[in-house]
């Protein structure tokens, strides 16, 4: 049966003899070390996984152990930096060669191992963004939820707005909305912005207050057994003008024609560009200032697929996309409208939902 670390080392073809995930503090935590592990809770800093084609050892400490009960990881805990270091040197040590996911790795610990480890070390990040490129049955599942709940707390939006709130109430209102529906915790920061600051992509929510004939545009995900998803909508506060319908039914004509071109063995580049065209050919040419969408998985942004005008790859069945065109006005506002899908054989299946039409509350 192919298991995760199967995968990685068919990918791997022979490079390495094992892969270490180092997690360092806060900042430097591995997703690769939950994905490998298959820990559902936990922090985990300071700690090690050591990755082999059939079996995955970690080291760390107490606190965290109790995550890895029945995942059939072998679990060490040493009680002094002392232990620690030896209980790593000898677990290394069996490889002549290790692969390390460089962007990840933090320099001191880098450093450290070099010292304690006379091996040759590689690095395979590369190999490991492709591993988790392609989501397999269980990810979807969660992934697939995780759009739900997302879906159902984005329909909820229009009903949640009152003149004058300001954007950070709205941003709390989202987040209650995505912990009633299911979800563990929101997948990222909520963008919630209002009228002018719709214009910013990746605003912060604070004190704007709402006004009549607003935009209101929200970006945000609930997380599900640790799987993220990514919804953008933006609605009017009021009636729309015909220059907010026009930026609107532009952004949402932009992302139809991306979808269209979504399956197996399309070029990540094309469908951003058949995105770009619809609203380079508008009068909002110039306005779409981001990439088309990215991957989805255990973070946010999961790296792959890549869809942008710096795409290289074609899509594979089972990855996980977002496809999320915007046009943006500085002093004016922005619109940007996205949905989470996965690739299939011949085209794709939505994840998310929630209605795409035009609401004026
Ligand atoms: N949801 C924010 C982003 O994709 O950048
Ligand atoms: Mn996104």
């Amino acid at each position: 049966m192919e298991t995760r670390n199967s995968r990685l080392f068919s990918l791997l073809e022979g490079k390495v003899d094992a892969v270490a995930i180092i997690n360092g503090g806060d900042s430097q935590i591995d997703h690769n070390f939950k994905y490998f592990t298959r820990a559902r809770s936990g922090v985990f800093e300071g700690s090690t996984a050591l990755i082999g084609p059939k079996n995955t050892a970690v080291v760390t400490s107490v606190l965290e152990a109790p995550a890895l009960k029945g995942l059939g990881v072998r679990v060490s805990v040493p009680k002094t930096r002392k232990q620690l270091e030896k209980t790593l040197v000898t677990l290394f040590s069996k490889h002549k060669t290790i692969g390390l996911n460089f962007p990840s790795v933090s320099y001191e610990s880098f450093r450290a191992l070099k010292k304690a480890y006379r091996g040759k070390i590689v690095d395979v990040s590369e190999e490991i963004a492709k591993c988790r490129s392609v989501k397999d049955g269980d990810e979807i599942k969660k992934i697939a939820e995780s759009c739900r709940i997302a879906s159902m707390a984005a329909e909820k939006i229009p009903g949640m707005l009152t003149e004058g709130m300001t954007e950070s109430q709205l941003a709390a209102r989202l987040s209650m909305a995505l912990y009633e529906e299911g979800s563990e915790g929101p997948s990222f920061s909520p963008i919630v912005s209002f009228g002018r600051t719709s214009a910013i992509p990746h605003y912060f929510p604070g004190k704007v207050k709402l006004k009549k004939g607003d935009f209101v545009l929200t970006d945000f995900g609930g997380k599900y057994d640790m799987y993220c998803s990514d919804i953008t909508r933006t609605c009017i506060f009021g009636k729309a003008t015909e220059r907010q319908r026009e930026l609107y039914e532009t952004v949402k004509s932009s992302q139809e024609a991306a979808l269209k071109l979504i399956k197996a063995g399309a070029r990540e580049v094309d469908v951003d560009a058949a995105a770009r065209k619809v609203i380079d050919g508008s009068s909002f040419k110039g306005r779409f200032i981001h990439g088309l969408g990215h991957g989805l998985g255990l973070q946010v942004h999961d790296g792959r697929p890549v869809l942008s005008p710096r795409g290289t790859e074609v899509l594979k069945e089972g990855m996980v996309v977002t496809v999320e065109p915007g046009a943006y006005v500085d002093g004016y506002g922005g619109v940007r409208i996205e949905d989470d899908v996965v690739v299939t054989r011949n085209g794709y299946r939505q994840l998310t939902t929630a209605k795409r039409e035009l609401i004026e509350v």
